[in-house]
């Protein structure tokens, strides 16, 4: 469900009016409501401000975001990867309702991936909904590959189908 967000909701379709290029910079904990806004707004089961406020502040997790700059700071997408050796997982991506479809999902994957492959990072996973047609056009541009699938993973509860998942994988070396 979509919490109510009377600025937000005031606040997103002027951004275009006033601020310049996103551009992608690195997330912490003080972005966990910016985050969390855009997650609740993507997903059908959200994760709430302290859930990221834990995985920002957490040494093993990389983020970016997209900053909108001025006049305030705000975020119009979000990645973050968990790292463990020298492989990593995409715990989420989203992009704001109102900046998808401009390349901006791109952009973010694309500098993240280049900051992990920087920091020692050779394999990438991540699980994605079969049939999640905008993700997986972003990640199958983006040189992943599916590498396993997990029949009925998603959903199941009442009166809601069964969805597969799938795991991608790109090589980042
Ligand atoms: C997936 C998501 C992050 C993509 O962000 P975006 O900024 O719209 O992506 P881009 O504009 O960079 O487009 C990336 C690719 O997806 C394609 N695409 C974008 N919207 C699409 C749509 N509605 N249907 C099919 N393909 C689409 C683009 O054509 C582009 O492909 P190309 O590079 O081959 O041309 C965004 O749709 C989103 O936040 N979805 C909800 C959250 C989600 O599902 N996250 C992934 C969970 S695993």
């Amino acid at each position: 469900m979509v919490p109510p967000m009377p600025w937000y909701d005031i606040y997103w379709p002027w951004t275009w009016w006033f601020a310049g290029d996103p551009v992608v910079v690195s997330a912490d904990a003080g972005d966990a409501s910016d985050c969390a806004d855009i997650h609740a707004r993507a997903f059908r089961r959200g994760w709430g401000p302290d859930e990221f406020e834990r995985l920002l502040a957490d040494r093993a997790v990389t983020a970016h975001r997209l900053d909108l700059g001025r006049p305030m700071r705000a975020t119009a997408g979000f990645v973050l990867s968990r790292r463990a050796a020298d492989e990593a997982e995409i715990l989420s991506v989203a992009v704001h309702e109102g900046w998808r479809g401009k390349g901006l999902g791109r952009k973010l994957l694309d500098h993240h991936m280049g900051r992990l492959a920087a920091t020692g990072i050779k394999s990438l996973f991540l699980e994605v909904e079969a049939g999640n047609d905008p993700a997986l056009a972003l990640y199958r541009g983006a040189g992943f590959r599916e590498v396993a699938r997990r029949p009925g993973y998603y959903g199941g509860g009442k009166g809601e189908p069964k969805r597969d998942a799938l795991v991608l994988h790109r090589d980042l070396r």
